[in-house]
């Protein structure tokens, strides 16, 4: 996959591309991220990328030709473009994986007021938010797009299957996790873990993944189709409440 991120701050970039995962996913190749200051692409003299609002108001409006240009200059015509903004559509798991299976990227990340109309209508493809709220730009929110994207791409989890189980790939929130030592200062972990009965261990994480949504996020028990064993567990969480 390619990625081309448009931004007047590229520096915001460096520390969390050049960490973990993600400089891991960008050394094995499973990944190209390229940061482009857009500035870089006005036509005047003094490379102002914002103007003054037609009809007044407060705040500066991103002018479009540099955003035009620079999508045309990194040959990105035809591909997804997607603007960062507390207006676009609320991002989710399922939009992290249908971006996973493009070929090619382009994130377009602003600081001001706002974006003239005419990008949002005729250059890009997508308008997301990362949540009802504002940040001071879109950056942090492309971060955060690419992350949860890069993730999902073949070779750059070592364990294939690591992300198949994940909070909202399932539907569900991810039941919770143990480690050693078994007991830590009279905190102990439940019996059924140690036993080494595999079967009643898959049943007794499906029940307690099911118990967390319900607990936390009964929201998303709406959207999905439950089985006959989940409708009697979750009958059971309601009788003991
Ligand atoms: N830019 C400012 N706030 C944002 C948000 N919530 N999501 C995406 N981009 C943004």
């Amino acid at each position: 996959m390619k990625i081309d991120i448009l931004t007047l701050f590229p520096d915001m970039f460096e520390g969390v591309f050049g960490s973990s995962i993600l400089k891991k996913a960008q050394d094995k190749d499973a990944v190209n991220i390229h940061v482009h200051n857009f500035r870089e692409f006005a036509d005047n003299k003094h490379q102002t990328v914002d103007d003054y609002p037609y009809g007044g108001g407060a705040g500066m409006v991103l002018k479009p030709q540099p955003l035009f240009d620079a999508v045309k200059g990194i040959e990105a015509e035809g591909t997804r473009v997607i603007l960062m903004c507390p207006q676009g559509e609320r991002y989710t798991q399922a939009k992290a994986e249908s971006f996973a299976k493009e070929k090619h990227l382009v994130f377009l990340c602003g600081h001001y007021e706002g974006y003239d109309e005419r990008i949002r209508e005729h250059l890009v493809t997508d308008e997301i938010s990362i949540g009802d709220y504002v940040l001071t730009g879109g950056e942090l929110a492309a971060m955060v797009v690419v992350d949860s994207v890069v993730r999902l791409l073949p070779d750059v989890l070592g364990n294939e299957d690591s992300h198949m189980k994940d909070s909202y790939s399932t539907g569900l929130l991810e039941h919770p996790h143990y480690t050693r030592p078994a007991d830590f200062r009279g905190l102990k972990v439940p019996d059924v873990l140690l036993s080494g009965d595999h079967k009643k261990i898959e049943e007794w994480r499906q029940k307690e993944s099911l118990r967390r949504t319900w607990l936390r996020r009964p929201d998303l028990l709406d959207v999905i189709e439950l089985n006959d064993q989940q409708k009697k567990w979750l009958l059971e969480f309601k009788n003991q409440s």
